[in-house]
């Protein structure tokens, strides 16, 4: 059974999971706008990852005899100045999401929930991935500049992770 602050708490991570999810398709939508097919398809992936996180969390709550609330979301941001600004944006979300996670799991501790605590380890471990992944495309932006052959390189490589990740959804 969950106490009244772990269901609260954790109703508030199944809004940032739904508004990241919404996020991530308004980059995907900037990104076939503006011909960066791989891109869209890693930003699309994006979005059907943090779905699945909501929904992890949504199943969690209900289980676990609480009660899940189906999120409102907020619009995102439609416009974006640049390539990379999507990424600085996508790993400032990711940071607040990792923070968010680590209050939760402290007050998890506090109340020895265990079961609260073996589901956010996983979120744990899913942050560490999420963050380093931006950090990493933000790394090659900065060599490779924003326009030219080095973009169109990365916007393949891109494309080419989203495969890959789509099959690790689960
Ligand atoms: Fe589910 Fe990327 O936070």
């Amino acid at each position: 059974m969950l106490s009244k602050r772990i269901n609260n708490a954790l109703n508030k991570q199944i809004e940032m999971e739904a508004f990241a999810s919404a996020y991530y398709l308004a980059m995907a939508s900037w990104c076939d706008q503006k011909g960066f097919e791989g891109s869209a398809e890693f930003f699309y992936n994006q979005s059907e990852e943090e779905r699945m996180h909501m929904v992890k969390i949504f199943r969690f709550v209900n289980e676990a005899e609480g009660r899940a609330v189906s999120p409102g979301i907020e619009q995102p941001r439609q416009e974006f100045s640049k390539f990379s600004e999507l990424f600085e944006i996508a790993l400032e979300q990711e940071r607040k999401v990792t923070k968010s996670i680590y209050d939760i799991m402290q007050i998890a501790r506090d109340e020895n929930d265990f079961a609260t605590q073996n589901l956010l380890q996983w979120f744990v471990d899913e942050q560490l991935e999420e963050e380093k992944q931006m950090t990493t495309i933000l790394d090659k932006l900065r060599l490779i500049g924003e326009e030219g052959v080095g973009l169109y390189m990365l916007d393949n490589e891109l494309r080419e992770k989203s495969t890959v990740n789509s099959g690790e959804v689960n």
